[in-house]
């Protein structure tokens, strides 16, 4: 089945997940309009997807040409009226901010051409915002939706697509083709706080974090437990690491707000290092020690 619908992507934001995002957009074939405010983002990330396309070549994944017929399929804009001037779907990347993201879309909605906005997909790639809410803001909110993606992206198969309250079943689908033909499996969920995945996943790390506040083990055994014990790739302490502590904890703050449950409450030692700047991989320092 072919997307009638996509024919180019404009993603908003070069980071960690715009350059995956991008990345795994142009192995697919479509053209990718990657925009950033800063010259230097876009810079580290097109390095980035090229390094990570040659490791997918070396590893016999995709096939040695590859590398550059995906890699000259995106374009880098500071600009976000040009990035925006033929995008049929616009993913925002930017950080996870409800003012922010809210700033942005304003921004993309007065720079878009008038006669496109009616029919330009507006997704979100947020693990925590609330889709309705963001939503609120725009002329069209049927054409607002959440594209939960996940890190690394090439690799993870998931996306989770939300659904905010005006989201229209056309956009969902339009979506959900589009999250099949980049290869990922698309997950329909509804726009609770944290969604399903970070309801499952955070509450398991703040868990951990608390085992080792406490003292049941040290950070190796909690973690090997779980990697040893439950199949799991890493374990929480150092996934929490590459997530980014402080992400963690918005996420904890944002379910427990959200819930006004108690049992949502954030680690102590948490909190503890998101206030010494120990936010894990990116500071190269968290629960380990890292090379930045
Ligand atoms: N691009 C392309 N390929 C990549 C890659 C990248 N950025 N990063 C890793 N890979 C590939 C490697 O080439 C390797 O391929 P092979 O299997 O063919 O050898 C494979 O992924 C595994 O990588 P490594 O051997 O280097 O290392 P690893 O086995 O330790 O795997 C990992 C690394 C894929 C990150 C793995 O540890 C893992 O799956 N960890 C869990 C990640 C996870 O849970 N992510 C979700 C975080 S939550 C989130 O993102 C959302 C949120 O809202 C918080």
């Amino acid at each position: 089945m072919h997307n009638q619908h996509i024919h180019s992507i404009t993603i908003v934001g070069a980071g960690t997940m715009g350059n995956g995002i991008a990345h795994v957009c142009a192995m697919a074939g479509f053209p990718v309009k990657l925009m950033d405010s800063s010259e230097g983002q876009l810079r580290v990330a097109l390095q980035t997807i090229k390094k990570n396309l040659t490791r997918m070549a070396e590893k016999q994944k995709i096939k040695p040409i590859e590398v550059s017929t995906s890699l000259a399929r995106i374009q880098t804009y500071t600009n976000i009226k040009q990035a925006i001037s033929d995008a049929d779907i616009v993913i925002e990347v930017v950080p996870e901010q409800l003012s922010l993201k809210k700033l942005v879309w304003s921004q993309i909605e007065q720079d878009i051409d008038p006669k496109r906005l009616k029919q330009t997909i507006f997704a979100t790639n947020t693990s925590s915002i609330s889709i309705s809410e963001l939503a609120e803001g725009v002329t069209h909110p049927e054409n607002m939706i959440g594209m939960h993606f996940f890190n690394p992206v090439p690799v993870m198969s998931l996306v989770e697509i939300i659904l905010g309250n005006k989201t229209s079943e056309q956009t969902f689908k339009t979506v959900e083709l589009l999250t099949r033909e980049l290869g990922k499996t698309p997950i329909r969920v509804h726009d609770f706080p944290g969604f399903v995945s970070n309801r499952i996943l955070m509450p398991m790390i703040n868990e951990a974090i608390y085992a080792l506040h406490e003292g049941v083990a040290d950070k190796e055994a909690i973690d090997q437990v779980m990697t040893l014990g439950m199949a799991h790739p890493m374990g929480p302490l150092r996934l929490a690491d590459f997530i980014g502590l402080d992400v963690c904890l918005n996420i904890m703050n944002v379910l427990h707000k959200g819930f006004q449950d108690a049992k949502y409450t954030p680690c102590p030692l948490l909190r503890e290092m998101v206030d010494k700047g120990h936010l894990g991989n990116k500071t190269g320092r968290g629960f380990y020690i890292y090379e930045v």
